[in-house]
């Protein structure tokens, strides 16, 4: 089917990585293959092998791929109304708005949408620069916001020692130490964060900021490394904030609507951030992020006259396509196949855990599970040459794993409509791969 695009007569993976060597700009390392077409956990290459998606596309399409919903949704939306105009209001951008309202938790109210993950959070920043007046972030030390100017300053993973290139991000940005339990600087090895980083982070910004930056940015889960704060950290973070009057702003790109096992991942921990960012699944496939505000935050911008627009803000497009996805994700009931299905595939990459010295830690919530890769248990060393050879051989054996290059972690997102027997296979196919670099493959 691929060989029609365009008019240009490609067969194999080969053929059309040589045309891409010549025209695609290469700016991330790419898997050896093209995929042409995908259904459900589904997605096929243009030679025609299958593959079970474990990212979800990028983590956008978490009703599955081609969910004949969705795709009737884009049919009827985009022969009604596809665009407007930022001055122009439309009726799927109000309900759109008005549904994450009566979603999110708390008093988060008023939406500003856009068509990007960085986007949302540099709506978000800028929003905390103009309520708070002041100028100052801080973020986690391996987060990740976005590739933007402003997201990207706030990304702890940015690329700083390695490509020095890229030059300085915005100032005023302060990262804080993440708390993973598993490389913890202060708590590795006890069995649970005592809250050491906190009070570290609380000292650092006290002696080298102003102590009261605009906003502390996080990822209630961090999908880069798949770490899981602490209930104890959130909400002492929640508390730090509301006392100084700094915006929490919590980035739920890749945790929010459904992946977690709960409508948002800030609820796991109990608390309302002041500013929510959602991307990647609230389109489905279409690209669409909102950036939500409290009534507090809301009145204070609208009667201060802050202004942002850009072309496809509210496009009815998009949220008319998000609108038919929150209704696939509510009616099918996907928030709580998240927590079954993460529940059993967690378990069973314990099972994995416990069996093969080269898996040190599993951990996440719901559906966004990630599995780190050690020389051994002992030394927790990363071994990124056997993760490699873990993800190499499960895409031989027709299964596409999360990874990021450089890194130990094997995140696992599917869709989440996957089945039991769906995870079945994945499992068996690690088992394999994970056997395979244990036993030497990775050198
Ligand atoms: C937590 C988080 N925030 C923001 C982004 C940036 O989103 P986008 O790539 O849509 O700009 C990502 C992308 O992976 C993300 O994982």
């Amino acid at each position: 089917m691929a060989n029609q695009i365009a008019g240009l007569s490609l067969e194999t993976n080969r053929d059309w990585l040589d045309l891409a060597s010549e025209y695609s700009l290469r700016t991330w390392a790419k898997h050896p293959i093209v995929l042409e077409r995908a259904k459900g956990c589904k997605i096929w290459d243009v030679e025609g092998k299958e593959y079970l998606d474990m990212m979800s596309g990028q983590l956008c399409v978490s009703v599955g791929h081609g969910h004949p919903r969705l795709l009737e949704a884009i049919n009827q939306q985009a022969r009604r109304i596809m665009q407007t105009g930022s001055a122009f209001s439309a009726p799927e951008e109000i309900a759109l708005a008005k549904r994450l309202a009566d979603l999110a938790p708390g008093d988060l109210q008023k939406s500003f949408f856009g068509c990007s993950g960085s986007e949302s959070n540099e709506t978000a920043m800028r929003i905390a620069r103009f309520v708070t007046g002041r100028q100052e972030m801080a973020a986690l030390a391996d987060s990740y916001h976005g590739l933007t100017f402003g997201a990207w300053s706030v990304t702890g993973r940015g690329y700083r020692s390695n490509h020095p290139e890229y030059g300085l991000g915005m100032p005023g940005v302060t990262f804080l130490p993440t708390p993973n339990p598993y490389r913890c600087l202060f708590c590795r090895g006890q069995g649970a964060c005592d809250l050491t980083c906190f009070q570290y982070s609380q000292d650092l910004m006290d002696k080298t900021t102003t102590g009261q930056p605009a906003a502390i940015i996080i990822e209630p889960l961090l999908g880069g490394p798949i770490v899981v704060p602490s209930r104890e950290y959130m909400q002492e973070l929640r508390r730090f904030c509301t006392e100084r009057d700094i915006l929490l702003i919590a980035d739920e790109a890749l945790t929010g609507l459904g992946r977690t096992g709960k409508w948002f991942a800030s609820e796991h921990f109990d608390i309302v951030p002041d500013i929510m960012t959602l991307s990647k699944s609230l389109g489905g496939a279409v690209p669409l992020s909102a950036t939500i505000v409290t009534g507090a935050i809301a009145e204070k911008l609208e009667s201060g006259s802050y202004y942002q627009s850009s072309s496809h803000t509210g496009d009815p497009f998009l949220c008319g396509v998000g609108l038919a996805n929150l209704d696939i994700i509510e009616e099918e009931g996907l928030v709580e196949n998240a927590e079954r299905m993460g529940a059993y595939f967690k378990s069973g990459l314990e099972e994995l855990r416990n069996q093969y010295e080269i898996v040190g830690d599993v951990r996440g919530l719901g559906l966004l599970l990630g599995l780190e890769i050690v020389r051994d248990k002992e030394s927790a060393e990363p071994a990124i040459d056997l993760m490699q050879h873990i993800e190499d051989y499960c895409l031989d054996r027709g299964l596409i794993l999360f990874t990021t290059e450089g890194t130990p972690i094997i995140r696992l997102a599917p869709p989440l409509v996957i089945t039991r027997a769906e995870i079945d296979t994945a499992l068996s196919i690690m088992e394999e791969a994970i056997r395979s670099a244990a036993e030497g493959g990775g050198g």
